[in-house]
Formats: C-alpha cells, sequence, structure tokens
C-alpha cells in the first residue's frame, strides 16, 4: 500500500514546485468556478455537460434516484456511435485523424481520419445486421489492439447490441465464462496478435471456448497476422468477406439513454467475475466530460495517448469513447512497451508529437528500472500533461514520470476510478488543483466523496478509513449483468445510502485524496484487477491440489504481485527434485485456467495452512508472510507450527521468482 509515510510527507514540501506550467494558468476548460457551480447545483452542472452532446430526443428529467438504481436524462434519445463520429464529420471535421494506429511490427501502421471511420462502423453496422444482430444483443469481443477493435465496439453501439469486450490476454475458459454468462450470440475475434514480437493465437481459444457456448450463431474472424486457423462453416466468417463490401453509409438508430451500452467483466471478491453493465447518456457524458476537463483537452491540437488496453475499462472510456466524443485525435499502440527496444514509447510520443499520455504506474516503474536513457534520446517536448491510473502511484514514481518524461513541467494527474464508476472520480485539473506527488486529491466537479470510519462516519482530516461515493454519478454502473443481488449485497450494503468502493482512503491535514490499495480480496497486479477468490479456484482445480490460498504481496514493479500458498492431495509424494517441476505446473495451470497475468509470482507447497479455530484461513497472517513481516498474533491459530513452517518455506524460496 502507497500513502502519506514519512517519505511521503518529506517530499510534500516539494509540493510548490509541481505548480502547472504557465500553459494550465489559464486553463481554458476549467476553472475554479467549474467546481463552484458543480458543487451549487451538481445535477444541473451534469446536465450543462451532456447537453455537449447531440441528442436526437433532448432530456427533460436529469437524474431519477432510487437507490441503488440511477437513471440519468432518461428521456433523452441518442446514439453513442453518432455522437463520436458521425457529427465531427457533418461539423466539416471528416479529414481530421481519430486514430493513428501503430502495429507492434515496425512499420505497420495506419491512420484512421474520422471520415474513414464513419465509412468502417457503417460497413460494420451493416455487416453485423446481416448475420442477424439484432438490438439489445450482446456481442462478445475478442481482439487485439488493432482499428477492428474501435470499429467493432461502435458498430455494435450503432446498432444498439451491447459490446461486451473481453481482454485478448485471457484463457479460453475465461472467455468462455464471460460468453456464457452474457449470454452472447456472436463473438467477433482474429485469428492472432502480435504481442513481444511474437504472433499470439486468439481463435483457437474462441474455437476451444465456443466448445461449451452452443448458442454462439456465429464469428467474425479478422486476418490480423495471417496464422492457419481451422474453420467451421456455417458459423465463421472472415471480417473482409463479409465487411469490406458492405455499403458504405449506415442510417443510424436513436436509444433511450439507459440503453445498454456495453458490459464488462472485472473481478471481485469471489471466483466469478461481475459483469458491470454501462447504459449510454450518461456514460458518454461522464466520459466525455471528465476526458475534456482532465486532460485540459484542446481538440484542435491535442494528440491523446492512453496507453492501456481496449480490453479494460480504461480503454473503453480514454481510446474510445471520451476521446472520440471530443472529436480529438488518439494515438492506438498494439504493442508491448519493449517491442522493438526499450524506447519505443517515446520515439512513438516523438514521431506523432503526443501531447497527452496516460498510463499506470506499473509502466512507470517499468521505465524507471529500464533508466532514463531512453526516453532521454528522444524529443519528448511536444507533452504537456501526464495522466496515472489504476492503481497506487508512490511519489517515487510520481516525481520521475514528471522529471523524465514531463521536463518537469508537465502537470502529472493521478486518476482514481474504477471499472463500475464508467470514467475518472477523483483527481486534480491541471491549472486550477495543485498536485502532490502520490495523492489523487480531490473529487471531480460533481462527484461526492467521503472517507469513512468502520461505522460509516466521515473521518476527519489527518485520518484514513474507507472510500465511499455519496451521491450517483452519471457514469455509474447500473448494475451487474443478471444478479440484482450481488449489486445491492457489493456496493450499497456496506453503509447505508453510501456506494462502497472496496478501497482505503485517507484526507491528510489539508483535507486532499490520497488512495491507500484495495481493503478486500481484490488484487491489483499491474493494474490488472484479479480476486484471490478465482485464482485459488484455479489452483484447487488442478488434480494435485487439496487446498489453496492465495494473497497479494506488495512488489516493486508490479504493485502488488500474487503469491500461492497451496497444500497437495498427496502430501510428502512430491520428491525433492520434482518440487519445482510441479510448481512451474500449477503456475502454467492458472495460466491457462484465467490468463499468463493471473500466474502466481511465487508458490510455496506447504502441508498445512494456518487456520482460525473456527476454520477460516488465515489471509492476513499469510500476507505478512508473503511481504516478510513479523507475524504479529498467532493465539488463534489451530497450529502455530504452520505458520513458522510456512515462513520458513517462503525463506527457502525466496528466489524462486521468474
Ligand atoms: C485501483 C481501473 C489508486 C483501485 C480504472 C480501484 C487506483 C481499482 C487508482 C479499479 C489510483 C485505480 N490510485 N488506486 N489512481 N486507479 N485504482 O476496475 O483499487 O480495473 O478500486 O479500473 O484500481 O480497477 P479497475
Amino acid at each position: 500500500m502507497t500513502g502519506p509515510d514519512e517519505a511521503v510527507e518529506a517530499l510534500l514540501h516539494e509540493q510548490r514546485q509541481f505548480r502547472p506550467s504557465k500553459e494550465f494558468s489559464d486553463q481554458a476548460n476549467a476553472t475554479t468556478k467549474t467546481y463552484e457551480d458543480a458543487a451549487s447545483d451538481p445535477e444541473a452542472w451534469w446536465a450543462e455537460q451532456a447537453r455537449t452532446l447531440e441528442w436526437d430526443t433532448p432530456f427533460t428529467t436529469t437524474l431519477e434516484w432510487d437507490l441503488p438504481h440511477a437513471k440519468w436524462f432518461s428521456d433523452g434519445t441518442l446514439n453513442a456511435s453518432v455522437n463520436c463520429i458521425d457529427r465531427h464529420v457533418a461539423s466539416g471535421q471528416g479529414d481530421k485523424v481519430a486514430f493513428h494506429w501503430v502495429g507492434e511490427p515496425e512499420n505497420d501502421r495506419v491512420t484512421i481520419t474520422y471520415a474513414d471511420l464513419l465509412v468502417r462502423v457503417s460497413q460494420a453496422a451493416h455487416a453485423l445486421e446481416s448475420l442477424g444482430v439484432q438490438e439489445g444483443d450482446r456481442v462478445a469481443i475478442y481482439l487485439p489492439m488493432i482499428p477492428e477493435a474501435v470499429v467493432a465496439m461502435l458498430a455494435c453501439a450503432r446498432i444498439g447490441a451491447p459490446h461486451s469486450v473481453i481482454f485478448g490476454g485471457f484463457s479460453a475458459e475465461a472467455l468462455s465464462d464471460r460468453i456464457l454468462d452474457a449470454d452472447a450470440r456472436f463473438v467477433i475475434t482474429a485469428d492472432g496478435g502480435f504481442r513481444r514480437g511474437e504472433i499470439s493465437p486468439l481463435k483457437p481459444a474462441v474455437d476451444e471456448a465456443l466448445k461449451k457456448c452452443p448458442d454462439v450463431h456465429h464469428v467474425l474472424v479478422v486476418q490480423r497476422t495471417g496464422q492457419e486457423v481451422s474453420w467451421k462453416e456455417g458459423r465463421d466468417v472472415w471480417w473482409h468477406d463479409i465487411v469490406d463490401s458492405q455499403e458504405t453509409t449506415h442510417s443510424p438508430k436513436s436509444f433511450p439513454a439507459e440503453h445498454p451500452l456495453y458490459i464488462m467483466y472485472t473481478s471481485g471478491t469471489t471466483a466469478s467475475p461481475k459483469g458491470i453493465f454501462h447504459t449510454t447518456g450518461g456514460y458518454l457524458t461522464h466520459t466525455s466530460t471528465t476526458h475534456r476537463l482532465v486532460f485540459d483537452v484542446k481538440p484542435k491540437t491535442d494528440v491523446c495517448w492512453t496507453a492501456a488496453d481496449i480490453g479494460w475499462v480504461t480503454g473503453h472510456s480514454y481510446i474510445v469513447y471520451g476521446p472520440l466524443a471530443n472529436g480529438v485525435t488518439s494515438v492506438m499502440y498494439e504493442g508491448t512497451p519493449d517491442a522493438g527496444g526499450r524506447d519505443r514509447w517515446w520515439r512513438i510520443i516523438e514521431e506523432y508529437g503526443v501531447t497527452i499520455l496516460y498510463t499506470a504506474p506499473t509502466a512507470i516503474r517499468t521505465f524507471m528500472k529500464w533508466g532514463e536513457e531512453h526516453p532521454q534520446a528522444h524529443d519528448l517536448s511536444s507533452l504537456r500533461l501526464l495522466g496515472s491510473v489504476g492503481e497506487p502511484i508512490n511519489p517515487e514514481a510520481w516525481i520521475w514520470y514528471r522529471t523524465h518524461i514531463g521536463s518537469d513541467t508537465c502537470p502529472v494527474v493521478d486518476t482514481w476510478w474504477q471499472t463500475e464508476t464508467g470514467g475518472i472520480m477523483i483527481t486534480p485539473l491541471p491549472g486550477v488543483t495543485a498536485t502532490k506527488p502520490g495523492a489523487a486529491m480531490v473529487p471531480f466537479p460533481g462527484i461526492s466523496v467521503d472517507v469513512v470510519d468502520n461505522e460509516g462516519h466521515s473521518v476527519p482530516d489527518g485520518h484514513g478509513g474507507l472510500l465511499v461515493l455519496t451521491r450517483p454519478w452519471p457514469g455509474m454502473l447500473r448494475g451487474i449483468w443478471g444478479d440484482e443481488e450481488r449489486f445491492r449485497e457489493t456496493y450499497w450494503s456496506r453503509f447505508e445510502g453510501m456506494y462502497f468502493a472496496g478501497d482505503g482512503a485517507k484526507r491528510d491535514e489539508e483535507g486532499d485524496l490520497w488512495l491507500l490499495g484495495r481493503v478486500d480480496d481484490v488484487m491489483n497486479i499491474s493494474g490488472h484487477r484479479l480476486s484471490t477468490a478465482e485464482v485459488e479456484h484455479a489452483l484447487v482445480g488442478h488434480p494435485s491440489v487439496a487446498e489453496a490460498a492465495v494473497v497479494g504481496a506488495s512488489d516493486d514493479t508490479t504493485g502488488q504481485a500474487i503469491v500461492a500458498f497451496v497444500t497437495l492431495k498427496m502430501s510428502g509424494e512430491v520428491a525433492q527434485g520434482d518440487e519445482a517441476g510441479l510448481i512451474q505446473e500449477l503456475r502454467n495451470h492458472v495460466g491457462e485456467v484465467i490468463s499468463p497475468i493471473a500466474k502466481p509470482r511465487q508458490i510455496i507447497l506447504t502441508p498445512d495452512l494456518p487456520k482460525t479455530r473456527s476454520g477460516k484461513i488465515m489471509r492476513r497472517l499469510l500476507r505478512d508472510v508473503a511481504e516478510h513481516r513479523s507475524l504479529g498474533d498467532v493465539t488463534t491459530l489451530t497450529d502455530p507450527a504452520v505458520v513458522s513452517m510456512i515462513d520458513d518455506l517462503m525463506a527457502e524460496h525466496a528466489n524462486d521468482d521468474d
């Protein structure tokens, strides 16, 4: 957990240095008046923001709030893809670049204008309709970071079919779980993608997943790599065969503001992921407004790069919907940061004149490890603003980012939000709010946040507690797909009338907010959310495993790393030399069941797990063991010897990480 500890306090006095550069002192998009207006009447302020969108039927109601159900702008109608594309083309911006797309292989790049995007999305919308996709049908999208991912999302939005984008790193099993949960009947995928200089297959995972999903009618396959794929006649269709020949114009329909736009699966505290679902008008209002104000967007000149994957919410909100609704130019990059050299990102920034970079602390810490020489070798002077998202940013990384990437002039905005919130919730506004290294600072205008104790009482300045959201906001999740009970239970049952975020937070002496990490069994690995339960579930699915306990231990680069304690069904039977092989097998098994991102950093085989008298696994204690902290109170353990034994095992395997 990162917090205002001593090192941070020491850095705070430097704060004055982190005033925004002159360019931001007359921020065109926001002033302190923005905060005042939003605070005096949040609903009216949001309604004003919503009116910057193009509505086919203007809304007359702003918010209907029947806790925990919010409806925003519900009698208005609009089309998300029209707001992201058509209206910019209609206003003469057709030649403007929507995306500079950069593939992982060198010289593999495409520039797509707003007019191009309109043609592509129109054709894809016709293609989906010709395959039988209808309004309300869920479409699963399992693609690499290629332009077709954006096109597919917007084509779904255009015809009112909610998309469910599934991160391309997920396994066949994770994919089938998500397809079944949403009852998606259509899948859009590719033969494969390029990752770390290699071709990574996608279609085989879809074929495998669909063995369990008999209701999927069609699979639309983009040819990206040219690798051989198996083919199921009647079900599988090549994208280029069906999309490219379609008419290039498509009449969009208008949908109610509360029409579902998408489902995004994310990890909760149990083994099964939750389908967070978002609707249209409020979500677009929230993402476009936050994008405009948090990044002080100047649509004529900015080149935005949200270096995230479209398979996660950050990609949805700040590669696709927010930037396109604002009509800006974005960069989209397919590959890993070190493909073609450790300076790949800095080359991209130099080449395209990127002005706004938005990424996760894990990436920043990795660049720190690789050394300043890589960014220094490039002209990064186009950059004027830096953003951070996904996990707590430690002050050292914040300062490095500002100094070495932001040439000591770019404001750094640390933005806190979640898949559930749809858009940014806590953040400074450059030029308006002062910044502190490591702090997300203040709620975005129109957002109400509190830090409370276990009884739900607001904590005073200088104290820590649990983060809650105290008023509905336009981009909020409208539910968990198909599971109303879980929606109420997860977010609305802990404190009456408040949304429980699952994060710890502290208000410093000046009332500014510091995010402290999760307080539940959700881990945050390189900004990816995973639950301890889903990794445990995967481990116990292996024939050799009897029991597993998983914890997120702090890690210098990835924020947290997965450490698993495993007991075997026939303990004692694994010969000493075979242990390493079994551990590797278990890691691979988790990679296959969930995703390579879920592979534990370390697996400890132990004859027993520490439990309370009531039989609950003592996770807190295991976390202490995994982080090499002192063990604290072990009096409630059934067998205190187990703990010291695990501790010894940890010491033995301390160098096992790979
Ligand atoms: C964490 C990603 C600290 C937090 C947009 C949250 C952060 C979870 C920050 C949501 C931040 C996100 N500082 N922690 N600036 N941003 N988090 O749903 O624990 O993938 O609950 O959404 O990431 O992750 P999710």
